[in-house]
């Protein structure tokens, strides 16, 4: 597996494969890696002939200074994963190569970045945004690999994607689950025990509103149950339950009114936040 720091070396990587007619699958992460990740990395392998991972805890896409500060960084276990699911490729820089000097652009997604994780986490979807457009334009990926489990970024990312033009083929993948529900995600590193516990409430919370608006019962009613479930245990703080649509991310009142919705969750165990969400069919 070649490791890559720089942009420069690692573009002519990508050449040389290119000119040999290789395809290139790209899996942005910002490391940690779990087996949500690798599932990711597996997808790409299917699909493509050189996999390349790229590792970036990007600034610009923390709200939160102590959030950044605190996020995982366990790079040397996270090459003995790729290694091992035989990943070609490892892309990654410091803050001097991504940011040589302090960026200025900022992108407005107008709805999309205002609703949910857009509305507790202001500036966060322009970073990723911003992150993204780089790595597409470095790699130069014929496809690139986002889990489920970030849908509102799946669809910043393919707004952002169809209207700059990228040329590749964007794909979701199903969020994988730790054995009792929890969405894997780098977060839970941070959980201590007792919290890890307390953690699954928000799959609880998603599965019993699923089962009620399944029932024909109303959003409102579902989100009056998913408080009272978040509520009901210690430490716990609910950030939103939202049921949107799935495409255009319309916050909506009444399940008929999308194709295809989806009910998202955030919130906080002690001081780690956490979300999730779940397809309603
Ligand atoms: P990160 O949180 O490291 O996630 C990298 C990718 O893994 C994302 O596409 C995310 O949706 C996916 N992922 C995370 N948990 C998953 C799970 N349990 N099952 C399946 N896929 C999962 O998302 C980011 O990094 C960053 O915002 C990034 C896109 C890299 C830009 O900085």
């Amino acid at each position: 597996m070649e490791i890559f720091n720089q942009i420069a070396p690692l573009k002519a990587f990508i050449h040389a494969q290119k000119q040999r007619g290789k395809s290139i699958g790209l899996v942005p992460t910002m490391g940690a890696l779990h087996a949500g990740h690798l599932s990711l990395i597996e997808a790409s392998k299917k699909e493509n002939s050189i996999t390349v991972c790229s590792i970036f805890v990007n600034p610009t896409q923390f709200n939160n200074p102590a959030d950044l500060l605190k996020y995982p960084r366990t790079f040397d276990k996270d090459t003995l994963l790729l290694e091992k699911v035989e990943c070609d490729a490892v892309f990654y820089p410091d803050n001097a190569e991504m940011y040589p000097e302090t960026s200025l652009i900022k992108f407005d997604f107008s709805h999309l970045d205002k609703v949910m994780e857009g509305k507790f986490r202001p500036g966060h979807f322009s970073g990723v945004a911003l992150v993204v457009s780089k790595l597409f334009h470095i790699v130069e990926p014929d496809h690139a690999y986002f889990g489920q489990k970030d849908w509102q970024q799946f669809a910043v990312i393919r707004q952002l994607s169809e209207e700059l033009k990228f040329n590749l083929k964007l794909h979701s993948e199903p969020t994988s689950r730790e054995q009792d529900g929890l969405a894997m995600s780098s977060r839970n590193l941070r959980l201590n025990e007792q919290q890890r516990e307390q953690a699954i409430v928000f799959f609880r919370a998603l599965s019993a509103a699923k089962t009620i608006l399944l029932s024909g019962k109303s959003i409102s009613e579902a989100k009056n149950l998913v408080k009272e479930i978040i509520e009901q245990q210690p430490g716990t703080i609910l950030e939103y339950f939202e049921v949107a649509d799935s495409k255009n991310l319309n916050l909506l009142e009444n399940v008929k009114d999308s194709n295809r919705p989806i009910m998202c969750i955030a919130g906080f165990i002690g001081e780690i936040r956490l979300i999730d969400n779940m397809f309603l069919d």
